[in-house]
């Protein structure tokens, strides 16, 4: 059990698997926003990596919950931050955490309530509607901006990570995760 749960000078198995496999995932749903922001829409490439975008994006929704409430019980554990630069590290996890849990979140309260409905992997989740809830539109117009905000901080993130960590100070924040 040990080696699953976090440790207060490593992560755990179960946390660093969801970190590197949903960092894989997060590579892979930004390929598929990037080529639909800048592909013409006949493109067959961006048809292809459009086409898994919905559910690859629910499925990341779903894995963010599930880390969230393993990082909250293994809060006591888990590696610490000391001094202004570790705060404002663990303030770069929680907006981290929040962008992963609402750039989802509102694109799926979209389809929920709109005349096209939502099937996650062929299973019908949300039925396509009548006629849309116009509120739940609203909060869609800053889905693909709110998901590049997401992409600017994980890019913040990943610097902080190699270049100041590792490069800079040396520390053991790197092999922690690793
Ligand atoms: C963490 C998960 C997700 C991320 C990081 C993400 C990211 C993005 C980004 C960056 C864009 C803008 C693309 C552009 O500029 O052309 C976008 C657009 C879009 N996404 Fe997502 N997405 C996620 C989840 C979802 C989910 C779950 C759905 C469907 C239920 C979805 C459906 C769409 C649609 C239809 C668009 C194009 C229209 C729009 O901008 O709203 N996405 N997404
Ligand atoms: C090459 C890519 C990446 C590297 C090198 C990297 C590196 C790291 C390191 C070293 C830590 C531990 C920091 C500490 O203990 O203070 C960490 C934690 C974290 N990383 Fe990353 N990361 C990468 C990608 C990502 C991505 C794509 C996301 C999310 C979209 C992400 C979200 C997080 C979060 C939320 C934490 C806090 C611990 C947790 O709850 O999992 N990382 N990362």
């Amino acid at each position: 059990m040990a080696t699953l749960s976090d440790q207060p000078n490593h992560y755990g198995l179960v946390t660093r698997t969801l970190h590197w496999g949903m960092a894989a995932l997060f590579a892979a749903q930004f390929t598929s926003a990037a080529a639909h922001w800048a592909l013409p829409r006949e493109n067959a490439l961006r048809e292809a990596l459009w086409g898994y975008h919905g559910n690859l994006g629910a499925t990341l929704f779903l894995l963010v919950l599930l880390r969230g409430v393993w990082g909250l019980m293994n809060i006591q554990r888990r590696p610490r931050n000391s001094g202004t630069i570790g705060q404002a590290a663990v303030a770069g996890h929680v907006v981290l955490y929040a962008l992963m849990v609402i750039v989802p979140a509102v694109r799926l309260l979209a389809a929920a309530g709109s005349t096209r409905g939502f099937s996650y992997f062929g299973i019908p989740v949300f039925p396509a509607r009548e006629t849309a809830i116009a509120w739940t539109q609203v909060a869609v117009e800053w889905h693909g901006e709110m998901g590049w905000i997401l992409g600017l901080v994980i890019v913040g993130h990943i610097a902080m990570a190699i270049v100041w960590h590792q490069l800079v100070k040396r520390d053991d924040v790197l092999t922690r995760m690793t």
